[in-house]
């Protein structure tokens, strides 16, 4: 028997480890996901959008103890800040999974015992190396630092260095709990070939292809000894070894399907997209499927008896860095989210969504970006405040002034009459084009189609010029027309805003009366809103005010 009909869209981001404050790296795999779930809203479909917080693991021991707390004290105190940082940016998370909560270990532990039991699990030694920051194993093979030299060292410890980040390695050899992975590499090779959009964008889907050319290691560790780690969940048949970390934060991505199945009989898995940075690739395309392959027939909570179907897709974002290096809070270059919101962008009322804007725009999803504040503020000041802002401040203000704040109606057949037809067609092709560079996660290509309307829109106003038309009485049918098509075209553009912008959306369309109900695809889809004839609202705030000039500056 397998699962009904699944109607859920599940998405997820990685669990952020607890060891520092978010950054705005991390920030971003939030802001996409959170705009994904709001489009998908939007649509119509019933979603659930998964985050949260990977606490176990050596590195969130050593920082606890670093700042004289224990593990679970530190974990409770950064995860404030990552909870409240969601809340600043708007995240809409239906659940917030954090790795030390009894749901999830509980499960974890559960599935030890049945991978145990069903004879899956394999006591084996491993020698290598170990990346701390990374909780990542590396064999002899694949030291070597970004460069690739496998006889490049970390100047001052001598040591070999992380493929992925570069840091210095150390050396382990210990006896833990494993799973196959060798074995897998055929299937999942094929797979890969079965499924092209199975790891998107296709930069990253090639480095996985070309990784499964190559023998992969034999097993893949899921527990190690105690005595190395001692922070982490217990295996419940060898109390002397806890669980690897990207073991137990791979699994809440089911954990918590098996908890809401249960409770609430809704079938979340397979997850339709598991968001994530490009330097977490392997264990999500390569480990986890692997980790889902073995656990056939154990797990039939989530609703499958048999085989465990893998996400449908897996999609790695690009890196944010300060010069050539990633930026990480060890490497202490990182730009705090907070304080970029909160203090440098203090005079906007909607700064979190001036942030939501900038990183969403500025780069192509799935490449690199360099932060830069100067981008930002030329985004905010060219795209938001000359452009978005202007549009709605002149067309609201047009409608107060020449129609006494009622807004005038307009239909669609009568827009070429007045000369605006091809900003109309553009307006109803809109919501389409942001459909499809929102099914590729093009987040930027969905903002620029917006954009386009509000350039486009902008110059008809220069071209209708409607404060000549009101000097003219026997022009008031043309006038009420321009400005009424102006006012379907802003309020078309605040609901495609809505889950790119979800505060500008919301504050766009309560300017224009729309009512507070959430807006709907249907609302994006028809010219004339059910707000034509109703007066705009009187208290408006100005969407994106300039800075007030430093002192000195300006006349
Ligand atoms: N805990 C693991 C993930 C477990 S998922 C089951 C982890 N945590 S992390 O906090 O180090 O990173 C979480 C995510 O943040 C990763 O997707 C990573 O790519 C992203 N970022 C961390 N630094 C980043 C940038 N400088 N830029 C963009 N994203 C980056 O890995």
């Amino acid at each position: 028997m397998n699962a009904a009909k699944r109607k859920t869209t599940y998405l997820t981001t990685p669990l952020y480890y607890v060891n520092a404050s978010p950054h705005i790296g991390h920030a971003y795999a939030n802001l996409a996901a959170d705009t994904y779930a709001r489009f998908h809203r939007l649509l119509g479909e019933d979603v659930f959008f998964l985050t949260g917080t990977d606490e176990h693991g050596q590195k969130i021991e050593r920082s606890a103890a670093a700042a004289g707390m224990s593990p679970q004290a530190f974990a409770d105190s950064v995860v404030a800040r990552f909870q409240s940082l969601w809340k600043l940016l708007n995240i809409s998370h239906d659940d917030y999974i954090r790795t030390t909560q009894p749901r999830h270990v509980e499960r974890v532990q559960e599935i030890l015992r049945r991978l145990h039991k069903a004879g899956r699990l394999i006591q084996a030694a491993y020698k290598g190396w170990y990346c701390t920051p990374d909780e990542t194993f590396w064999t002899e093979g694949e030291i070597g630092g970004p460069t690739g030299d496998p006889t490049a060292v970390d100047p001052q410890s001598g040591k070999p260095l992380c493929p992925t980040c570069g840091r210095p390695l150390e050396p382990v050899e210990e006896v833990g709990w494993h799973l196959k992975l060798r074995d897998h590499q055929e299937w999942l090779k094929q797979y890969l070939k079965d499924n092209q959009r199975f790891i998107r964008p296709q930069t990253r889907y090639n480095e996985i292809a070309s990784l499964l050319e190559q023998p992969l290691p034999e097993t893949w560790c899921i527990a190690r000894p105690r005595h190395r780690v001692g922070w982490g969940i217990e295996v419940p048949f060898d109390p002397g070894c806890v669980v690897y970390v990207w073991f137990d934060a791979l699994l809440n991505y089911i954990t918590v399907p098996w908890e809401i199945r249960e409770k609430e009989k809704r079938t979340l898995w397979p997850a339709s997209l598991h968001l994530i940075g490009k330097d977490i690739l392997r264990h999500h395309t390569v480990y986890w499927p692997v980790v889902l392959r073995e656990l056939a027939g154990l797990v039939p909570e989530l609703g499958y008896d048999r085989d465990v179907p893998l996400p449908d897709m897996v999609y790695a974002h690009g890196l944010w860095k300060v010069g050539e290096q990633k930026m990480s809070k060890s490497l202490g270059n990182v730009v705090d989210p907070v304080t970029l919101i909160t203090e440098r962008l203090a005079s906007q009322p909607f700064a979190a969504d001036v942030f939501r804007y900038y990183v969403l725009s500025e780069i192509p999803f799935g490449q690199d970006g360099f932060f830069s504040e100067e981008g930002l503020q030329t985004r905010l000041t060219t795209d938001l405040g000359n452009d978005l802002g202007n549009l709605v401040n002149r067309t609201l203000s047009m409608i107060d002034r020449y129609c006494g704040g009622k807004i005038p109606p307009s239909r669609q057949e009568d827009l070429d009459a007045i000369g605006l037809r091809g900003l109309g067609d553009r307006v109803r092709a809109l919501p389409e084009s942001v459909r499809a560079a929102m099914e590729d996660l093009q987040f930027s290509l969905a903002l620029n189609a917006i954009m386009q309307v509000v350039t486009l829109a902008n110059q008809s106003i220069e071209q209708a010029a409607p404060w000549q038309l009101a000097k003219q009485p026997e022009k008031r049918a043309q006038l009420e027309g321009v400005l009424g098509a102006l006012a379907c075209t802003v309020r078309i553009v605040g609901v495609m805003l809505k889950p790119f912008m979800p505060a500008v959306s919301d504050e766009i369309r309560r300017q224009l009366a729309c009512g507070d109900a959430a807006p709907t695809w249907e609302d994006a889809a028809h010219w004339e809103g059910r707000n034509a004839g109703a007066t705009l609202i009187r208290d408006r705030a100005v969407l994106f005010p300039r800075p007030a000039p430093a002192a000195g500056q300006g006349k």
